[in-house]
């Protein structure tokens, strides 16, 4: 895909529906007693891999344009696969459904893209095989394929060393299969859809953050999760794209509609006004516990900021784009504090640093992050995508503010997050 030069971006765009909180739909739905009806889906290649291992096991799901049907069995409902379960290019899946497979009565196995393949399960596999789990590791690298054998869950209290949504969501989800209270404490808040949704369906969470930061959410077994009704917000992961293609664009003037702003996940938001942009919050409502709002943005000068610390959970999926406002913004970036970048669809500390080198940025890698020196002048390249849906939109978003022609190589791969980003982007022009 070629971006060239923008003169100016104008115009509203609706933003799909947020991928973390489109999968959770799915898997709860389908360990719930009921129909869950969810609108506003992510139709997304990450999504529809959940929707086809839940298949796989038996779970009837009608997909239409406007509405999911999930035709949940409740909790011992699921049936033994008939393949092994697809997980495509989703580490959400994989991490959240094996916590589920951990509690049934049938083995399974997971496998995904070469990616996928190769992320850490070791971050989930210790805290479930210590609840009782059996999960093994195929080829014996703690990455995927993974082999799930039935094992009978005790509660535990883990202390997890990152703050991941993922691997906390796991260890829940195993403890609704447990025999008792099943408790995760990370060291700052990881995004808490799943704690807010698992509630609404009925299940017995409870979570505080102390004074320190340090975030411990809990949960005790139930005999049943129950259908709901969701309304899916839209992704602040991908409004982050419109957002950063306003600011940086000359002359730009974009509304972002119905966009979820949770705050384990809106830190990006956080970073645009501290770099100095125009942001205005409108309609500012919220749906299932989940805060949203449009956002109106005009382009402006932007100035270096650093970004560390407890924030950076909250926007560990936009520093790609961040990376790029930095470059592009008057004086140093520096994020720390976010070596997780290395374990994510790709290297993104590398992935990152190579691309904003083309088109000509002083960025200098670090083990936890990187220092950006901004330019504000920068000149269109090739783009390595390595097949990461996150860098091929930073880097198109870059391709309109910098100058002349940027190509994103292998950008069909934003389908896994965004399959109309690159029609969206063209209606603004
Ligand atoms: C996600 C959690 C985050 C995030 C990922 C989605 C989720 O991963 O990067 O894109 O839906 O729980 P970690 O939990 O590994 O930080």
């Amino acid at each position: 895909m070629k971006v060239t030069h923008s003169k100016g971006l104008h115009g509203e765009v609706t933003i799909p529906g947020d991928k973390s909180i489109s999968h959770r739909s799915v898997m709860f739905g389908a360990i719930a007693k009921g129909t869950t009806e969810i609108t506003n889906f992510l139709q997304g290649a990450d999504c529809l891999s959940t929707i086809g291992c839940f298949r796989n096991m038996g779970i009837e799901i009608d997909n239409t344009p406007e509405r999911i049907l999930v035709h949940g069995n409740g909790l011992h409902g699921l049936k033994a696969p008939s393949s092994v379960l697809d997980m495509g290019n989703s580490g959400t899946t994989t991490r959240l459904i094996s916590g589920i497979l951990a509690g049934q009565s049938f083995t399974s196995v997971l496998s995904g893209d070469e990616s996928l393949n190769s992320r850490p399960m070791a971050r989930i596999m210790e805290p479930l095989n210590s609840m009782g789990a059996h999960i093994t590791s195929i080829k014996g690298n703690n990455c995927a394929p993974l082999q799930i054998d039935p094992g009978t869950l005790r509660g535990i209290h883990y202390h997890s060393k990152v703050a991941s949504a993922q691997v906390k969501s796991a260890i829940l989800l195993a403890g609704l299969y447990a025999d008792g209270r099943t408790s995760v404490t990370e060291p700052v808040l990881s995004r808490n859809h799943t704690e807010l949704m698992l509630k609404g369906f009925g299940a017995r969470v409870s979570a505080v953050t102390e004074s320190d930061g340090r975030a411990t959410a809990s949960i005790l077994p139930c005999d049943e999760l129950y259908g709901q009704k969701i309304v899916v917000p839209g992704d602040i992961s991908s409004a982050a794209y419109f957002i950063a293609a306003g600011l940086l664009v000359p002359g730009s003037e974009i509304l972002i509609k119905n966009v979820g702003i949770n705050p384990t996940r809106a830190g990006i938001l956080k970073v645009c006004e501290d770099m100095g942009a125009d942001i205005t919050y409108l309609n500012e409502t919220s749906a299932g516990g989940e805060p949203t709002a449009d956002i109106l943005v005009k382009h402006g000068p932007l100035k270096g900021v650093t970004v560390e610390g407890a924030i950076i959970p909250t926007l560990i999926d936009e520093i790609p784009m961040i990376a790029v406002m930095a470059a592009f913004a008057e004086g140093t970036t520096v994020i720390k504090d976010a070596a997780e970048l290395k374990v994510k669809e790709t290297n993104r500390i590398d992935t990152v640093t190579e691309n904003l080198k083309a088109i000509g940025a002083d960025i200098t890698p670090t083990d936890d992050g990187m220092i950006i020196k901004g330019t504000g002048m920068l000149k269109g390249a090739h783009i390595n995508s390595y097949l990461d849906h996150r860098i091929a939109m930073a880097f198109a978003v870059a391709g309109l503010a910098a100058e002349g022609e940027t190509e994103i190589g292998d950008s069909q791969c934003v389908d896994v997050s965004y399959p109309a980003f690159f029609e969206t982007l063209e209606s603004l022009k």
